[in-house]
């Protein structure tokens, strides 16, 4: 018998289709001497709604413990999301906010990567962003933050005192939010008549397809489709009105959401949702054949690193990335396989990685010396890290990848 849950959508029949097992926080870097009894597990397992196809987790971590004052993912780490989030903003300037005074709310606004362009274009903003290290570094860029979560009540203190958004954005943090209900009720009641709600999220066609299963873990709550967003935008009277398929983060979607009737669906709406019907994208045979596959893969990279200790080689991981946590911990790879990552995020260094307590060392020690094989966590700025680390190849380095198969380079 399959193991069941109810919908954080429809509260429908959520039927597991794959347990990854016993899971820390994939975010929480320990310091070296913490009592590794402290570590906070839980079972991550993905199940598929039967009434609305929302694929979700099965269990919920507390909020708490995952976003908070030392919450140490700095969205600007990566150049090429700046100019990502630069490129979205001058959009939203050029299409959206041309009107008088505008209002713009971010949804997790991080380190302000997204809304520094609109407050240097003096567009009235406000970022919502609960993890207090990170509000603290928008803030600094001088970015107007509230220091909470977002949910329905948030949405209604922020209508009194601002009045309607004209814009609600969230990138990479409306699937972390179990609570989506009172999110997407917070969103109604906050948007004007004529505005628009943009959320980009990884995209479940894109996690089966290319076999990244990485992207699963305690944060990422919800992996969206355009039939399972189509269905939960029309319980909140909103509607799905245009989507655009993203390169970053290894695949994503975004949505862009009306109130109902306000605005045209774009074709793309259509097309999109007829590839995940014809692909049976929610169907349990498609996400249990994905299952069978991230054991696959798991067990290739297992071997091949266990091949390369016995060979003398030296491994070394690049980008202590929350997905990593997942991988680690699901394929059982340590410091007894992987000598240490590196990373340029300054509170990640000189931790432990979570579970698996590999250290982690900042980017000086990856070049000192160059390691024999550079695994590469972060395999989502695949192209932005091979470019900067060109001399590594020249030295004879290669690169070990996982996605969508494993390979070396
Ligand atoms: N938007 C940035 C980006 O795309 O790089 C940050 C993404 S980060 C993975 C997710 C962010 O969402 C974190 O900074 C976290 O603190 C924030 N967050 C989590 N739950 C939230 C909520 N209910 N309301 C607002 N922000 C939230
Ligand atoms: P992400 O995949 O969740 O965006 O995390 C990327 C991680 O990799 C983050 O901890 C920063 C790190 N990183 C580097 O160490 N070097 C780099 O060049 C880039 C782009 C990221
Ligand atoms: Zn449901």
């Amino acid at each position: 018998m399959s193991r069941t849950s109810r919908c954080r959508v429809c509260n429908g029949t959520v039927t597991e289709f794959f347990d990854f097992g016993r899971q820390p926080l994939s975010d929480c870097f320990l310091a070296p001497g913490t009592a590794v009894e402290k570590e906070f597990y839980f079972r991550l397992a993905t199940g598929v709604c039967g009434e609305c196809s929302m694929v979700q987790l099965t269990e919920e971590v507390p909020r708490e413990h995952m976003f908070h004052e030392d919450y140490p993912y700095h969205s600007s780490g990566s150049l090429y999301m700046r100019t990502h989030f630069e490129n979205l903003a001058k959009r939203l300037l050029d299409r959206e906010l041309t009107g008088d005074n505008p209002f713009v709310v971010e949804i997790g606004c991080n380190d302000g990567i997204m809304l520094r362009t609109l407050a240097d274009a003096g567009i009235r903003h406000l970022g919502v962003e609960p993890s207090g290290g990170v509000a603290d570094l928008a803030a600094a860029k001088g970015i107007r933050v509230r220091k909470s979560f977002f949910e329905e009540s948030t949405a209604t203190e922020i209508l009194e005192a601002e009045g309607h958004a004209d814009v609600i954005y969230a990138a990479n943090t409306l699937c972390h939010i179990p609570y989506i209900g009172s999110v997407l009720s917070g969103v109604t009641r906050l948007l004007a008549p004529g505005g628009i709600f943009v959320f980009e999220d990884p995209y479940l066609l894109d996690i089966t397809e290319r076999t990244s299963f990485d992207q699963i873990y305690d944060e990422h709550f919800f992996f969206f489709t355009v039939q399972s967003v189509q269905y939960m935008a029309a319980r909140h009277g909103l509607e799905l009105v245009d989507v655009e398929r993203l390169p970053v983060h290894g695949g994503e979607v975004r949505y862009t959401l009306a109130h109902q009737g306000a605005r045209r669906p774009s074709p793309a709406v259509a097309e999109l949702l007829a590839e995940e019907q014809k692909k049976k994208l929610s169907d349990m045979a498609t996400l249990q054949r994905f299952g069978q596959n991230v054991v696959k893969v798991g067990q290739e990279l297992t071997t091949l690193l266990r091949d390369l200790k016995d060979d003398g080689k030296r491994v070394v991981a690049y980008g202590a990335t929350a997905k990593s946590s997942m991988i680690t911990n699901f394929c059982g790879i340590g410091p007894e396989l992987v000598e240490f990552v590196s990373d340029i995020t300054p509170s990640k260094q000189g931790r432990l990685t979570p579970g698996t307590h590999i250290p982690v060392r900042p980017h000086e020690a990856f070049s000192d010396p160059y390691p024999d094989y550079a695994l590469l966590f972060a395999w989502n700025h695949a192209d932005e890290i091979m470019e900067k680390e060109q001399e590594f190849r020249e030295a004879g380095g290669k690169w070990i990848l996982y996605v969508p198969d494993v390979r070396v380079l």
